[in-house]
């Protein structure tokens, strides 16, 4: 986990993405839930999709599955989860069959751009902190609107940039491993969703979330270099490069260049 490397092409971008968010070391850094707000976040976007007992859910960029998880217990749908990485679909598996869950959450290989799942047979697509990932998000909402049935809904939670854009100094360096060098304003997603068909029903600012996650990143960081800094270097990452682009990044949550929103969008009947 370098931040001064970039990435070439739309499949790099997307393995590299992958690959970061594969490292074992992402789970100290970030707890189960790899998106600002946590599980506190995932409950009000399914509380905004309005979940019931019994319908089936698409979570893409699923990573290792604590959503799906989360909404197979608390809201008694079916999950599948899809996910680039191979070793992170297995990791998802495997913790999901031990919490006992592995009827109603499956996971699938795959990825956001080429679904693969059916048309028309789902009630809800969810999608956190990772559509700003996607190089081609025009094909993955319409990916998302393929496979939701008419009236159902999808549910998004991603980091949002202002519309002056990013500051040089932070496109340079590890926006796309931050998943922030493809972010839009919130408009732009919304705009790409509605091309898809589908239509906006709601949306929520929840930049505080993105800087609390900022603070426990830096927080836990310094902590583990000094706890465990071996553990650190095993698992490649740069501790200076990474507080240096951390530093950067709460400075453009703080004055309102980054933020975190909250989108839900409706497919017509
Ligand atoms: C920031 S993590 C979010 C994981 C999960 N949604 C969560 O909130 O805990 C981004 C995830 O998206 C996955 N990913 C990136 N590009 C993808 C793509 N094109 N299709 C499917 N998954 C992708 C990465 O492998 C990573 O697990």
């Amino acid at each position: 986990m370098n931040p001064g490397k970039k990435p070439a092409d739309s499949t790099e971008i997307k393995n590299c993405c992958a690959a970061a968010y594969g490292n074992d070391a992402v789970a100290l850094l970030l707890g189960e839930s790899y998106h600002p707000g946590g599980q506190t976040l995932t409950e009000r976007l399914a509380d905004a999709l309005d979940l019931r007992a019994g319908q089936q859910v698409v979570d893409v960029a699923a990573g290792p599955g604590a959503t799906a998880r989360l909404l197979a217990t608390r809201y008694e749908v079916q999950v599948d989860g899809v996910e680039l990485k191979e070793t992170t679909v297995a990791t998802a598996q495997e913790t999901t069959a031990s919490a006992g869950l592995a009827q109603t959450v499956r996971f699938h290989t795959g990825d956001a751009e080429r679904i693969p799942l059916p048309d028309a047979e789902f009630d809800a697509v969810v999608c956190e902190c990772a559509f700003c990932t996607f190089p081609d998000k025009t094909t993955a909402a319409a990916e998302f609107a393929r496979v939701l049935r008419p009236g159902g809904r999808v549910g998004i939670t991603d980091i949002t940039v202002h519309a002056r854009g990013l500051p040089a100094e932070l496109s340079g360096l590890a926006g796309w491993v931050a998943c922030i060098a493809d972010a839009r304003p919130l408009d732009d997603y919304l705009a790409i969703l509605e091309a898809a068909g589908l239509r906006t029903s709601h949306t929520q600012h929840h930049d505080e979330v993105l800087r609390s996650m900022i603070d426990m990143i830096e927080a836990r960081l310094k902590v583990l270099r000094m706890a465990t800094p071996d553990r650190l270097t095993a698992a490649g990452i740069d501790v200076d490069a990474v507080l240096t682009y951390t530093r950067l990044a709460a400075d453009a949550a703080a004055n309102g260049t980054l933020g975190y929103a909250l989108i839900t969008a409706e497919k017509p009947r």
